[in-house]
């Protein structure tokens, strides 16, 4: 099956299935090890960094790791050989409780111009030879979907980052966090 028709068949199916509470760094986790696979050869650093405690959040799991699959193969997509791609969640904070997780995708050696920055959510935008230009579209309804928030930030010196921001399942007191590990 080509990409454009598995996105189709995707997006078709949004509304499908149901929520439950999940780690998000366990399903980072997940995400993270089937794109070293695809992407095994290429020269890129792929670092990982997970806050402790963590909420869990309300997930739609396949529709999340199609969104962070999506991110990931582009930031992987847009990364010059020798540069590094780095994935991480930490919790958000509204006074003392845990209301969200942020969680960022960040790439070296890539820049959006800031005029591209919101048409590259839109569908069929794309700067690639081979793209349907769906992917970040996807990724948009999905957040969405799971009442969150999606940002990106560019600069020659930062590189670029996608900030996904999910609601806690449950907001929690951040003393109330597990003292193992
Ligand atoms: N990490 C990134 N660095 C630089 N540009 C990016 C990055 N992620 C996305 N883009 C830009 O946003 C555009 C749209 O991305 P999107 O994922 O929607 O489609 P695509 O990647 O072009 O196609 P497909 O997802 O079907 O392979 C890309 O073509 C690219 O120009
Ligand atoms: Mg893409």
């Amino acid at each position: 099956m080509d990409r454009l028709t598995e996105d189709l068949l995707g997006l078709a199916r949004i509304d499908r299935g149901t929520f439950e509470p999940r780690s998000i760094d366990e399903l980072l986790q997940e995400v993270v090890s089937l794109v070293r696979y695809d992407f095994g050869q290429r020269k890129v650093e792929i670092r990982e960094r997970y806050g402790e405690g963590l909420p869990l959040v309300a997930v739609k799991p396949d529709k999340l790791i199609q969104a962070f699959l999506n991110l990931l193969r582009n930031a992987l997509e847009a990364t010059p050989q020798g540069g590094r791609m780095e994935i991480s969640a930490v919790a958000r904070r509204t006074d003392d409780r845990m209301t969200g997780v942020s969680i960022r995708v960040t790439n070296t050696g890539s820049i959006i111009p800031e005029e591209l920055r919101e048409k590259i959510f839109e569908p069929f935008f794309t700067t690639k030879q081979e793209g349907t230009g769906l992917g970040l579209f996807f990724v948009q309804q999905i957040i969405q979907a799971h009442h969150g928030d999606i940002a990106v930030e560019s600069d020659p010196s930062q590189g670029t980052t996608f900030e996904i921001i999910l609601p806690a399942a449950e907001p929690s007191h951040a003393g109330a966090t597990s003292d193992v590990g």
